[in-house]
């Protein structure tokens, strides 16, 4: 179902064939979070190992492709850790794998059996540059072994701004990518994907580890690619089903509309529409009851990605009527004089604490450097108050409770 990004996926493969000959560009995607940066980082694996024809590309690549994700508890050991067991299944997994190639990463096994332990706090820690040093050993020598079998290797990390920025990441990648160089391996290529808090956990790690990075910041899908997912939805659906489902031109376009490109939304609205319908013919009404409707699209997007920011964190209503205030805006910066100005059902002391306490509940973001200036902090939390807010009218509202009461 996957749609769209093909300028994205033809400038990795770029990147691919110019780390096949020895000129590697690491790159970094971010985005928000559902907009779809581990879909893409799939896309490029299958084509990176050869699994579908590149875009543009005439020859189908063969790389060894490493795909790791790391989370909260994970250290820097854990990372080097993890990408060298990876690294090493997939080239045990060459056939051609010669001998030798195979004892460069005799160091995994050290760890694996519990001979040394490369982590904190255990007697025989390693420094950082100690772990790094045999990483780049390893995978140099196997690129040496494997020679032109392989066109390099892909070492993908998702989720890498859930890293603590304790875990050093930028640190890693600095010291790794130095150590291949001089060991004139350049062949290697590194991505990462992560929310846009990433870049910052990056700089805090390492100075100047962003630098190596080429940036995709991924943005929403054109309305073109959002009718593209739908009706490879419908295809999918079919060859499963064994039955055609159809779409009317209105509902595919209230879809893409109500959706406003963000791909995680398409999905889910889609889906519920489709499940909404019971005559094999989706139309507006059926997008309306799968959006709406009681476990509808809206309920469930808001149970996965806002439920702690909207309900949660927000017992009172005036508060919520102060985020939809600000969704009108997106996320762009309000003042508070315009905020006073449309939410006028809400007292001005009501609106202080409002403030002050989305504020400090990370709901709201506070404009740096000037005061009462605020946004919301991702454009689709803003799209979704605002679809949100449409049932809650239709419905009649979530109930009225003040913030005071709920305390
Ligand atoms: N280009 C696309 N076309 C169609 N559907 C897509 C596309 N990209 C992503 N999706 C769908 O959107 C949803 C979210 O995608 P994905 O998990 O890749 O996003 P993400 O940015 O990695 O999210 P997170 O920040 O939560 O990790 C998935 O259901 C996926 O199938
Ligand atoms: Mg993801």
């Amino acid at each position: 179902m996957f749609a769209g990004r093909s300028d994205e996926l033809v400038a990795l493969e770029k990147t691919l064939f110019q780390t096949k000959h020895g000129n590697p560009t690491h790159f970094l995607i971010d985005g928000e979070r559902g907009i779809g940066k581990s879909s893409l980082l799939l896309n490029l694996t299958w084509a990176a190992k050869g699994e579908v024809k590149p875009l543009e590309n005439p020859q189908n690549f063969n790389f060894i492709t490493v795909s790791v994700c790391l989370g909260p508890s994970h250290t820097y050991s854990d990372i080097v850790q993890s990408i060298a067991s990876e690294l090493s299944r997939q080239i045990s997994a060459k056939a051609q794998v010669k001998e030798f190639a195979r004892s460069a990463w005799e160091f995994i096994k050290k760890w694996e059996l519990g001979g040394i332990r490369y982590r904190e706090g255990a007697k025989e820690v390693l420094r950082d540059t100690e772990l790094v040093e045999d990483l780049s050993f390893a995978i140099a020598e196997s690129l040496k072994n494997l020679g032109s079998e392989v066109d390099g290797v892909l070492i993908l990390i998702d989720e890498a701004d859930k890293l603590p920025v304790s875990a050093n990441l930028g640190t890693f990648v600095k010291l790794l990518t130095e150590r291949l160089k001089l060991r004139g391996c350049d062949r290697v290529c590194i991505g990462l994907a992560g929310l846009t808090a990433v870049k910052e956990r990056l700089r805090k790690s390492h100075e100047s580890s962003l630098r190596l990075f080429k940036i995709f910041a991924l943005d929403r899908l054109s309305m073109k690619d959002c009718a593209t997912a739908i009706q490879r939805g419908l295809e999918a659906a079919k060859k499963k089903n064994g039955f055609d489902v159809s779409i009317t031109p209105d509902a595919e376009e209230s879809l893409s509309f109500i959706t406003e490109g963000y791909p995680h939304f398409i999905q889910q609205f889609a889906y519920c529409a489709f499940d909404a319908d019971d005559d094999n013919n989706i139309d507006v009404e059926d997008v309306q009851k799968g959006a709406y409707g009681e476990a509808g699209a809206l309920k469930q997007l808001g149970l996965k990605y806002f439920e702690k920011q909207f309900f949660e964190q927000i017992g009172s209503d005036e508060y919520r009527q102060v985020l939809r205030v600000m969704a009108r805006h997106f996320d762009d910066w309000v003042t508070k004089a315009v905020i006073r100005k449309e939410a006028t059902a809400i007292k001005a002391s009501t609106l202080d604490n409002a403030l002050a306490a989305l504020k400090s509940r990370g709901v709201m973001v506070a404009k740096p450097g000037t005061k009462g200036t605020y946004k919301l902090p991702s454009r689709s939390f803003a799209v979704w108050i605002r679809a949100y807010t449409q049932t809650e009218e239709l419905i009649g509202g979530s109930g009225s409770e003040t913030e005071e009461q709920t305390q």
